[in-house]
């Protein structure tokens, strides 16, 4: 993390609890005309992500996963409960924001997007470098460039997004993020926009700044085989609420939830029968007061009360480690690792 790179230790060095933290979050956006009702996005999500630990965020659309990233980053104000990075309460004054910022960085899905077409690579790096008036500007730009991959760095330096594949473009967002030495990147979909032949590469890339700089990662997506290939623990969310929560192999080998066997039984060679989601998604705006069935399942599972269940051991306490893929450009030939996006 930024303690080996800049001696520095910043505000989450050093600690043995959770660097980020939701507590009871609740996020409700106001309804917009006269009859429209209040969407409740994120409703009462307890989650904590240790240093150095990648959680996957997985869920349908719509669920409330951008929402709840969106709010751990400081973007949306939460209107319940709070977010905690380094066990404190997060501030939303403008000063301590950009602080935070500087922490806990977004990666977004879409690097094409993410980039301005008319700065080049060093502009686009540089900038973040240069909001939080660091020194050694040149130095830092070509150091995240060079960890991110891009070598040697000044070869990409003048280079503009369009001239860049889109690998190499999400390497610079990313480079972009690292720059700032963060404790945690908040990863929306990291790899969702590119070919399958450079996924395995950026995912890659996510677990050795793992490795290498503790670096933390929520990364949300929609597809369990990813989640499966890079979490060290993985959080199911559906209607705004985390349902399960559990190292890959707890929740892989046990769904507990309805929602989460659905998932599961859709993946290629899975153990449980099909189960086919029919249907429209739920809907936020008309959540249950008291009970909270998984509305788009079968009749069995229509019952009251769906509670969430009790979290599973955290990663301190996982069994050991997982036997890592090897990076590579597809997708791994363990059936677990080709399933179909999810949602
Ligand atoms: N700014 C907003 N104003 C009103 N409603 C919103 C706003 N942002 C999100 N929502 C609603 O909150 C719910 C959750 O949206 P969110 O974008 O968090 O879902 P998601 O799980 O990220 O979906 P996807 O996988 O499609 O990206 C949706 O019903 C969405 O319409
Ligand atoms: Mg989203």
């Amino acid at each position: 993390m930024s303690a080996g790179r800049s001696g520095d230790p910043g505000p989450a060095a050093g600690r043995s609890g959770p660097v980020l933290s939701a507590v009871d979050v609740r996020v409700q956006f106001a309804g917009r005309g006269r009859r429209r009702a209040a969407a409740t996005a994120v409703d009462g999500v307890n989650l904590d992500i240790a240093a150095g630990e990648i959680l996957a965020l997985v869920g349908e659309s719509g669920c409330g996963k951008t929402t709840l990233a969106r709010t751990m980053l400081g973007l949306e104000r939460p209107t319940g409960g709070q977010v905690r990075f380094a066990g404190q309460p997060l501030s939303y004054r403008s000063a301590a924001l950009r602080g935070y910022r500087r922490s806990v960085q977004l990666v977004l899905q879409d690097p094409t997007g993410s980039l301005n077409p008319r700065h080049m690579v060093y502009e686009a790096i540089a900038e973040g470098v240069r909001i939080h008036r660091l020194d050694n500007e040149e130095a830092r730009v070509a150091d995240a460039l060079s960890r991110c991959g891009l070598r040697p760095p000044q070869r990409f330096f003048q280079r503009y997004p369009h001239e860049l594949s889109g690998g190499q473009r999400q390497r610079v967002v990313i480079a972009g993020a690292l720059v700032l030495e963060p404790s945690v990147l908040v990863a929306d979909e990291p790899v969702a926009s590119l070919d399958a032949s450079v996924r395995g590469e950026i995912l890659a890339l996510l677990l050795r700044l793992r490795d290498e700089l503790g670096l933390a990662a929520l990364v949300v997506t929609h597809d369990l085989g990813l989640a499966w290939n890079i979490a060290d623990r993985l959080a199911v969310m559906y209607l705004g609420r985390i349902v399960e929560v559990g190292t890959p192999e707890q929740v892989f080998a046990d769904p507990r939830h309805p929602y989460t066997r659905a998932l599961m039984s859709v993946l290629p060679e899975s153990p449980i029968e099909p189960i086919v989601l029919t249907g429209e998604p739920p809907d936020p705006t008309r959540i249950p007061s008291r009970a909270r069935p998984v509305a788009r399942s079968p009749a069995t599972w229509r019952r009251p009360g769906c509670p969430q269940p009790a979290p599973r051991p955290g990663p301190g306490s996982r069994p050991g480690p997982r036997p890592r893929p090897e990076p590579r450009p597809e997708p791994a030939p363990d059936p677990r690792t080709r399933g179909p996006s999810s949602c």
